[in-house]
């Protein structure tokens, strides 16, 4: 091999503070696991030392604790795009410790490559293998890598032992072209291939080579409950409700799932659905449930971002590699999110919200509205361009003390304009073609828990009665459910008579 094998703190030892670094990957992975832990140790020393040592890190979305938790405990991060899920990252962005900037997952390349984070010193790149002349077979994840590596002025190679070569073929990557030479971007359906089945990058700027021998580290959900199993179940009738109309096509269109336990369940819930066809997926991330799906020949394929499978699942694909090579290709996330794509293919969008309103506003980010949570990932690329763009989240949370529906989002990721279908486990409220008020109703009627039906009632009605307006909140009033939420611990003691 041409390239020199070096440890993690000899890479380390080439990162001076204030470098940015750009790793491949779209969640644990792809994400290297060895050079950042060098960083850390690094970081220790140096503010052992009294001198500052931080980083600033792009990736393509979540990445592992080598990354985010052991840089975020040690202070060794300064800046961090553009998604990110660790609690111990999150703890520090929450006190400003580390500064986040929480982006659309499909804008990240293109705005590194238009120099809005500035330059990339160094790419990560985790790898299967690594040929001389720089073709590189990557790992689980993609990420922004395509850019990272283009733009970085020098690379590093973590190849990672625990990857099969059958991956080979299993990738798809291209680099877009940025305005005004950017041309259409020929995919036409999800199983469209359109670049390499390889990373091609200059070897002259290979460093050197780290070796590692770890699975991806992704935790296996826990067994599905009620609750969710409920949301999942109320998606699943929606889209029969919809294919049965003859308002989805009946070859089915792609779906899109998202992240967390609520999408996991929706995913469970189409494997029993034996009125809907078989399926492709057009998606950032695939967790455990799709596999589950292709084995039972439910999905037929799945162009995604990231294999996001949980170590055990990662493990099971390996060992069978000859049945899900073909179905599953991984793209870069300028191409997995991609709105132009995701528009044309007619695309079914299902995200989880934290909460939403009443009129139909969605935040799924800040926790209260103020506490950031994870980000707002690939879920704005997908509902703004969706056919039909789904929200669901449990109609309550801890224990009741949380609607789930409020008066006003306290936070606003995806507007009125862009959520058509709002689901929680209590039922369904088709937001499509109606106007503020109704839509106001079907929400309250449809999807809030008992318990705050007539709070929200009474909110609507205050509204309606003494603001007006089209969209009638009473500004107010608005926060009144997380107001009493931060003063009695309890939503259900909103009193909204002192607003009257
Ligand atoms: N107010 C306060 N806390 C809330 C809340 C609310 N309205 N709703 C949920 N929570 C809390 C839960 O209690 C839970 O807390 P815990 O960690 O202390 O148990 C936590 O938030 C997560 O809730 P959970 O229901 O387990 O969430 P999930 O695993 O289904 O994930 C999101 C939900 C919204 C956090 C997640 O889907 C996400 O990050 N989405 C944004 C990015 C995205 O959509 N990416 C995919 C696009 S392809």
């Amino acid at each position: 091999m041409a390239f020199d094998k070096i440890t993690v703190e000899e890479a380390a030892s080439l990162i001076n503070h204030g470098d940015t670094l750009g790793l491949s990957g779209f969640t644990a992975p792809g994400t290297p696991k060895g050079i950042t832990e060098g960083i850390a140790a690094k970081a220790i020393k140096e503010h052992e030392a009294g001198r500052e040592y931080k980083v600033n890190i792009l990736t393509g979305a979540s990445t592992n604790r080598h990354v985010d938790t052991i840089l975020s405990e040690n202070n060794a991060l300064n800046f961090r795009a553009p998604y990110q899920n660790l609690p111990a990252l999150r703890a520090h962005i929450n006190t400003h410790d580390v500064h986040y900037n929480d982006r659309h997952l499909s804008e990240m390349a293109q705005e590194t490559r238009y120099g809005f984070y500035g330059s990339v010193d160094y790419a990560i790149i985790e790898a299967a293998e690594v040929t001389d002349d720089g073709k590189i077979l990557l790992g689980c994840g993609v990420g922004n890598i395509p850019t990272y590596a283009a733009m970085a002025k020098k690379i590093f190679i973590e190849i990672n032992h625990k990857l099969p070569k059958a991956l080979y073929g299993m990738h798809d990557v291209i680099l877009l072209q940025d305005p005004p030479y950017r041309r259409e971007i020929p995919i036409f359906h999800a199983n469209d291939r359109i670049g390499t089945p390889y990373l091609q990058v200059d070897p002259a700027k290979i460093v050197g080579i780290v070796d590692t021998d770890e699975y991806d580290g992704v935790k296996a959900f826990t067994a599905v409950d009620e609750t969710s199993t409920r949301i999942g179940n109320n998606v699943v009738s929606f889209l029969i409700g919809e294919y049965r109309a003859g308002r989805l096509p009946k070859e089915f269109l792609p779906l899109q799932s998202g992240v967390g336990n609520v999408a996991n369940a929706v995913l469970y819930g189409l494997a029993e659905a034996k009125e809907l066809p078989n399926f492709m997926m057009y998606t950032e991330v695939i967790q455990d449930a799709v596999l589950e799906l292709m084995k039972r020949g439910k999905c037929t394929f799945a162009s995604t971002c990231s294999m996001t499978f949980s170590d055990k699942t990662e493990e099971e694909l390996f060992a069978n590699m000859d049945f899900f090579h073909d179905k599953i290709l991984m793209r870069p996330a300028e191409i997995s999110n991609n709105p132009e794509v995701i528009r044309r293919i007619g695309v079914i969008a299902m995200n989880t919200a934290l909460e939403a309103d009443i009129f139909g506003a969605v935040n799924s980010s800040h926790v209260l509205g103020t506490k950031m949570m994870n980000g707002i990932g690939g879920s704005g690329d997908f509902t703004r361009n969706g056919y039909v763009s789904i929200f669901s989240c449990p109609s309550v949370t801890k224990g009741g003390l949380i609607s789930n529906i409020v008066p006003m989002v306290a936070h606003v990721d995806h507007s009125e304009h862009s959520v058509d279908v709002l689901v929680t486990d209590q039922g369904i409220a088709d937001l499509r073609g109606l106007d503020p008020v109704q839509r106001a109703e079907r929400i309250i009627e449809n999807c809030a828990h008992p318990d705050y039906r007539p709070l929200l009632r009474d909110y609507l009605r205050l509204g309606m009665d003494k603001t007006g307006g089209q969209t009638p909140h009473t500004l107010r009033a608005a926060f009144a459910f997380h107001n009493a939420f931060n003063e009695t611990g309890d939503m259900r003691n909103t009193d909204f008579s002192k607003y009257c």
